[in-house]
């Protein structure tokens, strides 16, 4: 084959496409329940916004964006996620003048230059949440709580969500040498990437998956807390409480990205290779004024659909059905064909789905055709039934056939699939 798709890119086909569909609409379902609107964003934006907003000893600034030099001489990157440019437009468009909070999401395409495994590609997607201009406690919790109710309102089981505060950069700084001077004597015994995050991200250490047994009696940034981020983090406790939503407390949680305070949370789930972590968010109170914007906070997150997908293939979720066509038209001969296109027209715009024969084929190929697309019923057109203004309706299932005038067709079409809705 001459070309195939870039490594870590996926086609999305039309067989597999329902299951997306249905994902984004349990989506957009939830944000309207939850007074979430739509922003779209550029896929790109300077490099700067990235090196600044995600952070320079990030994995995804420093070696996992796709970064290029357009015509123009200027730096900019594919969005590696959704935050930094949805708090560019927030600051950009003033949208923090307006009196109540900003509660936007989006979903769409995110690029990160990782080394492709199973759910973890170049090009992904994420269905993501920003809740910009309150302090309020209680928006860290919905925004939890929303995450939460996606993952069962696609159907899933097992998604468990894990909770921690990673306090405010002060709190981190002083919590950062607690932690180097116990970490400083274990140096050697630790793995390579945890020896190079001890000098660049040393919180990060504690994420690591081989090294847990020597983390034993390792400081906890929850002992390290003040009063007021004490305070913040039982608040979002209590109303996870009040909306009865599960969560259990990992102290060693720090998520990859530079901009959260206080809250940081994330989602996990069993089924999609080594991988667990479906979606994860937090709360990023600095982001906005270290962008160039008002000082407001703010609080989101973002779920990744590829794993979400995967996930209900694991689980073998069982999804709404759909039909391709709830009629086909039969059109016999070449009159009989072109009334069958004036018929699909009329029905299509009576709101059905209608498929139709595109070559000549014989009665028995098209009513194949029909079967192939699960048509309920078919609309046959012959040359002589056309000439008596009449149609002949079947039932694809029973296989019973009426024959109806074509002036009541559109009619007797709808009443019989509003029938078969009702058996
Ligand atoms: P993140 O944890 O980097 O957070 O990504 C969120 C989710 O995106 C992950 O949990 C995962 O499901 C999915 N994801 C990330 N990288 C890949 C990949 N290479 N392939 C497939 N899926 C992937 C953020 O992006 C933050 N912006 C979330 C946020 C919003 N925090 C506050 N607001």
């Amino acid at each position: 084959m001459a070309f195939q798709k870039a490594k870590g890119t996926q086609d999305l086909l039309p067989a597999a496409i329902g299951t997306w569909q249905y994902v984004e609409a349990a989506a957009r379902e939830l944000c309207r329940r939850y007074g979430f609107r739509e922003i779209r964003t550029p896929m790109f934006e300077s490099t700067e916004l990235y090196q600044r907003g995600v952070g320079e000893t990030t994995d995804i600034v420093e070696k996992e964006m796709y970064n290029f030099e357009d015509r123009g001489g200027r730096s900019v990157t594919l969005r590696p996620e959704g935050t930094a440019g949805t708090v560019r437009a927030y600051v950009e468009n003033k949208l923090y003048s307006e009196p109540e909070v900003a509660k936007l999401y989006y979903i769409g395409p995110m690029f990160r230059y990782e080394r492709q495994q199973a759910g973890r590609y170049r090009q992904f997607h994420q269905f993501g949440i920003e809740a910009l201009g309150a302090l309020d406690p209680a928006l860290d919790a919905e925004v939890i709580a929303l995450g939460y109710d996606f993952f069962t309102s696609v159907g899933l089981k097992g998604v468990r969500v894990e909770l921690n505060s990673v306090g405010t950069p002060e709190i981190r700084a002083a919590f950062r040498e607690r932690l180097l001077a116990f970490l400083e004597p274990k140096r050697e015994l630790l793995c390579k990437d945890c020896q190079s995050r001890m000098d660049r991200n040393p919180l990060r250490v504690l994420d690591c998956k081989h090294d847990q047994a020597h983390f034993e009696g390792a400081p906890s940034i929850l002992d390290s807390l003040d009063e007021s981020c004490a305070t913040h983090f039982d608040q979002v406790r209590a109303h996870l409480d009040a909306m009865e939503i599960p969560y259990t407390i990992n102290s060693r949680l720090v998520r990859g990205l530079d901009y959260y305070t206080h809250t940081a949370f994330e989602y996990k789930a069993e089924g999609i290779g080594s991988i667990d972590t479906v979606g994860g968010g937090g709360r990023y109170n600095g982001l906005v004024a270290d962008i160039g914007g008002p000082d407001q906070p703010g609080v989101g997150l973002a779920i990744g659909l590829e794993r979400t997908v995967l996930l209900l293939e694991s689980q073998q979720t069982e999804l709404p059905e759909t039909t391709r066509a709830d009629v086909y038209v039969v059109g016999l001969g070449e009159s009989a064909a072109q009334a069958a296109t004036g018929v699909a027209k009329r029905l299509r715009g009576a709101g059905l789905a209608v498929e139709r024969d595109y070559g000549g084929r014989k009665m028995k190929a098209q009513l194949k055709s029909a079967d192939r697309y699960e048509a309920r019923l078919a609309v046959i057109l012959g040359e002589d039934e056309l000439a008596r203004g009449e149609a002949v309706l079947k039932a694809m299932a029973s296989g019973e056939q009426q024959t109806v005038r074509l002036t009541e067709l559109e009619a007797q079409v709808i009443t019989q699939l509003k029938e078969m809705d009702a058996q």
